[in-house]
C-alpha cells in the first residue's frame, strides 16, 4: 500500500485534507524574472539553457528561492520532443517557435526518428535528477509533456498558429495520416514521461494548450483519446514507490471535463473561463482541479488581486483536492512583487477557508 504524501501538492492532487490550498504557477520560471534573463543570457539562448543541466536547475529553483511555492516544474519546453524526433527546432526573435521541414504528406513522417529518452532527451533526464537532489525533499517536482494533439499541431503547421489551416486541412482530408502521426508521438511521449518519472519527478502535467481549437467531436477523436493512449502507458508508481498523479491541462476544454475525465487523470487543470465552483459540481469528486486565476488579475492591484483569490478559494470551497494556480502561464511582463501578494493571499485565505470546516 502506497503511504499518504506529506506535501500538501500531492495530498491536494490525491484528494486528502490540507493546512493550506497548494499553490504553484504555469510558467512560474521565465522572462518575467530579472534572474531568469540574467542567467538565459549567460547561456546564450533559450534551448542552450533548456540542454544544460546545471542551468535548467538552476533556473527551475529561482521562482522558490523567490516565493512560497508548493511545487517545482521542470524548466524544459514541449518542443523538445519534436526535436528528438528528428526536426530542426529554432526560436526565431519574437516570432515564436520554429519547426521545419513541416510534416504535411504520409511520405514527410518516414523522416521522423525512433526515440530513446535517454538518448536524445538525456540532458532532461539529467536536469530531472539534479532538481531532485536540489530540492531535497522539501519541494515535489512536476515533469510535463504536450498533449500528441500540441505538439502535431507545431510539427504541421511549422510553428504557432491562428488559424491551424494544414493541421486541421489534414484532420479533415486524411484524418488516417493524422491519427497515425497523433500515435507516433503517443507513445515517444509516454516513454519520455516514463523517464522523467523514472528520474524523479513525482507528478506529470500534460499540456494540450491547443485542444481548444478543436470542434468537441474532434476534440475527443484527436486530441484526447491520443492523451488516453499516453496515460494507460504510464509507470504510475515513482522512483520510490509512490503514486505520481498525472495533471491534464486541456485549454478551452472546460465544456468537456466528464470526457477528459475519462483520460484517467487525477487532476484536471482549467483555463480562467470555466467557473470553478460549478467544476466541482459537475465532477462531484472524481477529480482534483487545478486553476484557474485569471492571469490578467496579475495586472490589476494588490487589493483587487487579493479579492480575485478570495473569490477563488470561496468558489471552490472547503473541499479537498483544489490546487491554486492561473488559468494559463505567467506573462514576461507580470511584476515579480505581484506573486508574492498572489501566493500570500492564498495562504492566508485558504488557511482561514479550511480552518472554518475542521472545528
Ligand atoms: O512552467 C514552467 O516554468 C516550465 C517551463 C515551460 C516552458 N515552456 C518554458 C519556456 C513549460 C512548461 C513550457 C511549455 C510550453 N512550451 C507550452 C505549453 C504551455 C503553454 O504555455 O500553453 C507551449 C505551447 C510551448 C511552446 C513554446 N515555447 C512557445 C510558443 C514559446 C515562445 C513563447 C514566447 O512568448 O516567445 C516557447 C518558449 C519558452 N518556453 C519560454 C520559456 C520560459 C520563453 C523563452 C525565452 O526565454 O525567450
Amino acid at each position: 500500500m502506497p503511504t499518504e504524501p506529506a506535501h500538501r501538492f500531492l495530498r491536494a492532487c490525491q484528494r486528502l485534507t490540507v493546512d493550506q490550498t497548494p499553490i504553484w504557477l504555469m510558467r512560474q520560471a521565465g522572462r518575467y524574472l530579472p534572474e531568469y534573463l540574467k542567467v538565459r543570457q549567460q547561456a546564450g539562448d533559450f534551448l542552450t539553457l533548456c540542454k544544460t543541466p546545471d542551468l535548467a536547475t538552476e533556473v527551475t529553483l529561482q521562482p522558490l528561492r523567490r516565493f512560497d511555492l508548493d511545487a517545482a516544474i521542470l524548466f524544459s519546453d514541449i518542443l523538445v520532443v519534436p526535436e528528438a524526433m528528428g526536426m530542426h527546432l529554432s526560436f526565431g526573435q519574437g516570432e515564436g517557435p520554429i519547426l521545419e521541414p513541416v510534416l504535411r504528406r504520409a511520405a514527410d513522417l518516414q523522416r521522423l526518428t525512433p526515440v530513446e529518452p535517454e538518448e536524445q532527451l538525456g540532458y532532461v533526464l539529467q536536469a530531472v535528477s539534479q532538481i531532485r537532489s536540489a530540492l531535497n525533499e522539501k519541494t515535489p517536482l512536476i515533469g510535463f509533456s504536450g498533449s500528441p494533439w500540441t505538439l502535431a499541431t507545431y510539427m504541421v503547421e511549422g510553428g504557432s498558429s491562428k488559424t491551424f489551416r494544414y493541421i486541421k486541412g489534414m484532420l479533415f482530408d486524411q484524418p488516417q495520416l493524422l491519427q497515425q502521426l497523433l500515435d507516433r508521438i503517443s507513445d515517444v511521449v509516454a516513454d519520455y514521461l516514463n523517464a522523467q518519472i523514472a528520474h524523479g519527478v513525482q507528478a506529470v502535467q500534460i499540456f494540450d494548450t491547443w485542444g481548444g481549437v478543436l470542434g468537441p467531436r474532434e476534440f475527443v477523436e484527436f486530441s484526447l483519446r491520443s492523451m488516453q493512449r499516453v496515460i494507460q502507458k504510464l509507470h504510475r508508481s515513482g522512483k520510490e514507490g509512490q503514486q505520481v498523479p498525472v495533471i491534464l491541462f486541456a485549454k478551452g476544454c472546460g465544456s468537456q471535463l466528464e470526457a477528459i475525465l475519462e483520460s484517467g487523470c487525477e487532476v484536471i487543470g482549467l483555463d480562467w473561463s470555466t467557473d470553478l465552483g460549478m467544476a466541482r459540481q459537475r465532477l462531484a469528486g472524481r477529480a482534483a482541479l487545478q486553476g484557474n486565476l485569471d492571469p490578467a488579475a496579475l495586472y490589476a492591484s494588490p487589493e483587487r488581486l487579493r479579492e480575485q483569490v478570495r473569490r477563488l478559494l470561496h468558489a471552490y470551497g472547503p473541499h479537498p483536492g483544489h490546487i491554486f494556480n492561473l488559468g494559463h502561464g505567467m506573462a514576461p511582463d507580470m511584476d515579480p512583487q505581484q506573486v508574492v501578494t498572489l501566493v500570500e493571499s492564498v495562504r492566508t485565505e485558504s488557511r482561514l477557508l479550511l480552518q472554518q470546516t475542521h472545528h
